[in-house]
């Protein structure tokens, strides 16, 4: 099939819910994806980070021939050997107790909302008072099904859907006023993704989540964050809240997790486990032998990328802060790690530049209109940085129309 045919028969058979490019990918190797021409990109999307590992890494491949020659699947009715050792060595680098394994992100989410409710509804047996309002930000993005998209702050992804879950509201972006004025005893949890990621790449402040965690630990509310995105390496540490020193009751995680394959985790301590007993929450798929397997060799990988992230990506984000005091049509900066975006004045300047790369051979994403988003793999090097920003700075130039001072500067600091 070449891709006039594929396009054809997508549109004719699958539902509408894609505006996709123009590409079809056959295969990919490294930091590489090659499409049905033969031609080669250069990937800084990662599948919305996704393929941390890049495409084909050995490592994968070698334990995925070997698992799913001895099995793919057995469903949660029974034992397999890796759950146990993956929740070992993910509760080891979060420094939480307990997990439970899903699917995909959105999935994670929600079994992140069920646990905080059916938390709250433990504690009340015990006399307390009813929690039951989940706190949710502005602008978020926590996956497409019910509770996530009730938790979402953007109203394109609402609105279609009402009505959704009942009990929840939206807090400002990082107003810490908001927080206090909109926080009571009622609310059961306050849930924000660390750095937004589908929003812009917006980092929530060091201020406004000690103050969600100081009003949760008043009143016995949880902090649920949402690290499906920025989590399990993207920010040069594991999590992205290590950056700042607070520790959440609840922690979903997926994308990046089973280097590819489909794989989700909700992460949380044992005093929130409480909450759940068997029954009460589960899946067919989720943790299955195959993707546990693969993300145990994930992690092993991560450990030994962790400093390269850090390293590389304060370079990657001193070079797109060069090229923003350089061409007067970026508006801002922002990120950290290998989780960075520059917002460009228009959403016509952001579609334009996303597809002369792509045309160039340099795969990138544009997310909330204006913002180009960069979620490479780990394996980067400083040599795809500098292909991605040579390119940048000519698109740039051919947008920009004026020339601007070098000292302005639209970053935004991660932690204190
Ligand atoms: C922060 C965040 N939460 C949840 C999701 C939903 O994940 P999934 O598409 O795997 O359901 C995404 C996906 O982009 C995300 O970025």
């Amino acid at each position: 099939m070449n891709l006039a045919s594929v396009v054809r028969a997508e549109q004719k058979l699958l539902l509408p819910t894609y505006d996709r490019h123009k590409v079809l990918f056959t295969h990919g190797r490294g930091v590489y994806l090659w499409d049905s021409k033969g031609k080669r990109y250069l990937d800084f999307v990662s599948g919305i980070g996704v393929n941390a590992l890049g495409h084909a890494h050995p490592a994968v491949l070698k334990v995925l021939r070997q698992q799913a020659a001895k099995m793919i699947h057995s469903s949660n009715l029974f034992y397999h050997p890796y759950q146990a050792e993956l929740a070992k060595r993910l509760t080891k680098i979060s420094v939480l107790d307990r997990v439970f394994f899903c699917n995909s992100g959105t999935e994670a989410w929600e079994g992140a909302l069920k646990l905080a409710r059916a938390y709250a509804r433990a504690e009340n047996r015990n006399g307390n008072k009813a929690k039951w309002r989940l706190l949710a930000l502005d602008n978020s993005f926590h996956g497409r099904t019910f509770g996530a998209l009730a938790t979402t702050g953007q109203q394109k992804y609402r609105d279609p859907f009402v009505p959704l879950l009942p009990g929840v509201e939206f807090v400002a972006f990082n107003d810490l006023e908001d927080l206090q004025r909109q926080f009571d005893e009622s609310v059961c949890a306050i849930c924000l993704e660390t750095i937004q990621g589908e929003g812009g790449i917006h980092p929530i402040s060091p201020e406004f989540l000690a103050l969600a965690r100081e009003l949760a630990d008043r009143s016995g509310a949880l902090v649920l964050l949402d690290e499906i995105q920025c989590g399990l390496g993207r920010t040069g540490e594991y999590f992205a809240f290590q950056h700042y020193g607070i520790k959440p009751d609840i922690v979903t995680v997926a994308k990046p997790l089973a280097a590819g394959l489909p794989l989700g985790a909700v992460l949380t301590t044992e005093r929130v486990s409480g909450g759940m007993h068997p029954g009460l929450h589960g899946t067919t798929f989720g943790g299955g032998p195959l993707a546990c397997r693969v993300a145990i060799e994930y992690l092993r990988q991560l450990e030994g990328l962790l400093g390269h992230i850090r390293q590389l990506g304060k370079y990657f984000l001193g070079e797109l802060e060069r090229l923003h005091s350089k061409h007067s049509v970026v508006r801002a900066v922002r990120g950290i790690g290998f989780m960075l975006a520059i917002e460009l004045e228009s959403t016509d300047a952001a579609k334009q530049v996303v597809s002369r790369l792509l045309a160039q051979g340099i795969l990138i994403n544009r997310t909330h209109e204006t913002v180009l988003r960069f979620l490479p793999p780990y394996i980067t090097k400083a040599k795809h940085v500098d292909a991605l920003i040579a390119a940048l700075d000519r698109e740039l130039s051919a947008l920009s129309s004026a020339p601007k001072s070098p000292s302005k500067s639209g970053r935004t600091k991660v932690a204190a």
